[in-house]
């Protein structure tokens, strides 16, 4: 437990007016450092997880810590719990609340009270960190969802969370900008923040993820790395879940060409085509032999 940052313990969670709960006596950590991926279907209880998580709906049983420290709903403390655990909602809409971009970000920093110079710097580095300089002064309702994500997480960062809870965070990117998220998370995830991605996104969770959590229905029903979740066969067929596209090919290639000594499975297109060439050649120049 001593790595565990946020813990879910027993949760029982029924959204209001409804007659059936999402989670029934739900256990869950997250560990510190690790790059986690909650996956499953639409509907499966992830960003309900996260909204618990950042205290924006209450839990009616059960406990959350964060380390060995209980969650209390009161404004104080939500304050403080949300400046160690920062959220970036599916719907960046519902996230960005002033006028314009720098405002936004200048919002939720001032919760802090920090001291003036503190407050510029931070306000300096996050639109630095997130290329938003020729955004700074555009109304909000001016950007694409795409833009507003970055102003969304921004934000978020400019807090300096522990942890960083990001929900479908690449439902509105186009191909080169979720790439280049992807590689924004890993610079987030080396400067010592935890980060954490909710998605139905089977190919980005398992290009960039070390752990998985597999929910459904509200049931924490597998965990693990890649290739001890994604071997389940038929659980995975069960659940309806289906498999990452690299996996899938990998897995549909003669064995003697995924079996070379020391071959990790590949996360991405492109090491996919690294390894199968390479072993190819292998292969080639033995049966020339
Ligand atoms: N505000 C809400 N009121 C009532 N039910 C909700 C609300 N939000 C989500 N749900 C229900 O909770 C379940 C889990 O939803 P959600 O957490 O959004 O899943 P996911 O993020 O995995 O798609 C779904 O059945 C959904 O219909
Ligand atoms: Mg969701």
């Amino acid at each position: 437990m001593t790595n565990t940052l946020l813990h879910f313990q027993e949760i029982i969670y029924t959204y209001p007016g409804q007659d059936n709960p999402i989670f029934v006596g739900l256990n869950l950590s997250i560990v510190k450092n690790k790059k986690t991926a909650i996956i499953g279907q639409n509907g499966s209880g992830k960003s309900t997880l996260f909204l618990l998580a950042d205290g924006l709906h209450k839990v009616q049983k059960g406990k959350i810590y964060w380390k060995n420290e209980e969650l209390k709903y009161n404004r104080k403390f939500l304050n403080r719990w949300r400046q160690r655990i920062g959220l970036a909602f599916q719907d960046p809409e519902q996230q960005l609340v002033a006028g314009t971009v720098i405002e936004d970000i200048a919002y939720g920093l001032a919760n802090l009270q920090l001291p003036k110079a503190e407050f510029e710097q931070r306000l300096d580095d996050a639109i630095a960190d997130f290329v938003l300089q020729e955004l700074v002064n555009l109304p909000l309702h001016n950007l694409s969802l795409g833009q507003k994500r970055r102003v969304a997480l921004a934000g978020v960062m400019a807090l300096k969370p522990e942890l960083l809870l990001l929900d479908e965070p690449t439902a509105y990117l186009d191909r080169r900008q979720t790439q280049n998220f992807m590689q924004e998370l890993d610079r987030i995830h080396e400067s010592g923040t935890t980060v954490v991605l909710a998605t139905h996104d089977l190919d980005i969770a398992y290009q960039w993820a070390d752990w998985f959590l597999v929910l459904h229905q509200g049931q924490l029903v597998m965990e693990g790395e890649a290739e001890a979740v994604f071997s389940q066969q038929e659980l995975i067929e069960e659940l309806q879940l289906g498999l990452p596209t690299v996996w899938q090919v990998w897995q549909a290639l003669p064995k003697h060409l995924r079996c070379s000594e020391n071959i990790s499975v590949p996360r991405t297109v492109s090491e996919l085509n690294e390894k199968l060439s390479g072993t190819l050649m292998q292969h080639l120049s033995q049966s020339r032999r």
